[in-house]
């Protein structure tokens, strides 16, 4: 009789331990109350491996993120090709602020950007009209990057998941950003470094214009795969009351 009962325990653990599984990593660990110094230190620990992506779970990469291929049509038509695109540098950012409240996360980040990849441009830049193809490489130091998210609870299959609903990046940039891309002009190197000299000097002016478009895209990227995160991960073992 002793010895039933311990088996149907034993059974019992079995599938309460199998299906109550963690699905987070371990080095997710909730912030009692999601106090703001908790969650800016836990976000800044968990940043070198959170951006390591999840394979298991779909997760990708976020440093390096990858952007095989992206088009895009600028103001003033000018038309640009990414191929190959490789962008670094967000394990490394400086969590200055973090924020929850009610359903919202405000995070400021402190960052230095490196986008890398190949590139085909066509269109007036400036005062110029370039015709490039050839290796491009952007740096942006000392971006500063405000993200505020909100949140709505979805469950599935009985589970309470806290997804992304919307979110709002903005950012600013407290240095120059650099600017180096090889064959501004098909087969006249001189007229290109002339000219990659002249966006480097007017850089303000080249993000005024170009910016945007190209940072938004990055964001888009990189929220994407954090939306999958929030997707794959019960709520309760993220968020601790
Ligand atoms: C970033 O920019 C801010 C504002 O200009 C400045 O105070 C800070 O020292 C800069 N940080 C670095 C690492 O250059």
């Amino acid at each position: 009789m002793l010895l039933r009962k311990n088996m149907i325990l034993m059974v019992l653990f079995v599938i309460f331990g199998g299906s109550y599984s963690k699905i987070a990593p371990d080095y997710i660990v909730p912030c009692p109350g999601l106090k703001p110094d908790c969650l800016k230190k836990n976000i800044q620990e968990t940043l070198p491996h959170f951006v390591k992506g999840i394979p298991s779970l779909g997760i990708e990469s976020l440093d390096p993120l990858y952007e095989e291929r992206v088009e895009l049509e600028l103001p003033g038509g000018l038309k640009i090709e990414f191929t190959q695109g490789v962008i670094t540098g967000l394990r490394k950012c400086i969590v200055e602020s973090a924020k929850y409240d009610g359903l919202e996360a405000t995070l400021v980040f402190n960052c230095n950007i490196l986008l890398k990849g190949k590139y085909k441009a066509n269109g007036r830049v400036l005062i110029f009209q370039i015709n490039g193809d050839g290796d491009a490489k952007i740096r942006s130091h000392n971006i500063t990057l405000k993200a505020k998210v909100k949140f709505e609870d979805r469950t599935h299959d009985g589970v309470i998941y806290r997804e992304i609903k919307e979110y709002k990046v903005s950012y600013k940039h407290n240095d120059r950003v650099t600017f180096d891309m090889t064959n501004l002009f098909k087969g006249n190197p001189e007229l290109g470094q002339t000219v990659l000299a002249f966006l480097n000097e007017n850089w303000d002016k080249v993000i005024e214009e170009f910016g945007k478009p190209v940072i938004d895209r990055v964001v888009q990227s990189t929220l994407n795969i954090i939306k999958k995160f929030f997707r794959a991960i019960p709520r309760d073992e993220l968020y601790s009351p």
